[in-house]
């Protein structure tokens, strides 16, 4: 089971897709790249919008594509890349921003240093209770803080999820398979916004992982770490 835990396509709901045919062409893509899943996350900025109209939004962008949707495309599932802002941690709508169905929330990290008033943040996020977190694209923090802070972050033992486009090019594809190593990496995104903007789908990412023994395993070790996202199990069944 192929699953896309990050993506844009729904239409015309953030800087994705920017038409229902342009949303039905990036899922004729994942039909062929073979992908069985995919979970919509547009943007979410608490700046701008409370948890409410973000999901009437969601809702509405879904009902605009459903009627076009075909019986090839994959099954298609529901959340937010959530951008991390201290009022979110005590936000009582936070749990409703997750993957339908489970306390997964796909956090983005402010591109900045992530110093200590941001890690304590996400610490009591996790702490909560309500929510569980998994990073987005946890490769591209690199370019804006070291990895000592991205070893802090981790450690809070958050899941994470890396681009596929960025396994495509040398310089980010030796910093993923760092991040692979060190056991930060549970499932693959695509993170996939429009036609032509070179977004990869999941499959590639997983055929250059694999592709080094070290790590040949890595796409069934991905798949039964989404499932269990998907059922909402807790994060020691998946470590
Ligand atoms: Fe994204």
């Amino acid at each position: 089971m192929l699953i896309d835990f990050h993506s844009h396509f729904l239409p015309q709901i953030d800087d994705g897709s920017r038409s229902i045919e342009e949303s039905v062409g990036i899922l004729d893509i994942m039909a062929k790249s073979g992908v069985d899943k995919i979970i919509a996350t547009p943007h979410f900025y608490c700046t701008e919008q409370s948890s409410d109209q973000f999901i009437e939004r969601r809702d509405n962008a879904y009902e605009r594509l459903r009627p076009e949707l075909k019986e090839e495309h994959p099954e298609i599932g529901f959340g937010a890349e959530v951008l991390y802002d201290h009022s979110l941690v005590n936000y009582d709508k936070l749990p409703d921003l997750c993957i339908k169905g489970t306390k997964w929330l796909l956090l983005e990290m402010p591109y900045t240093d992530l110093d200590d008033k941001i890690i304590s943040g996400v610490e009591a996020m996790t702490n909560r209770g309500d929510v569980k977190i998994f990073v987005a694209h946890i490769e591209r923090y690199l370019n804006f803080t070291s990895m000592k802070r991205l070893d802090e972050l981790m450690h809070l033992e958050l899941l994470g999820q890396i681009n596929a486009k960025s396994l495509m090019t040398f310089k980010t594809r030796r910093r993923c398979m760092k991040l692979i190593e060190k056991g930060y990496v549970h499932v693959l995104g695509s993170d996939y916004h429009r036609i032509g903007r070179g977004d990869v789908t999941v499959d590639h990412g997983f055929e250059v992982i694999t592709k080094n023994k070290k790590f040949d395993d890595f796409a069934e070790y991905a798949e039964e770490n989404g499932k269990k996202i998907l059922r909402d199990e807790s994060l020691n069944s998946i470590l």
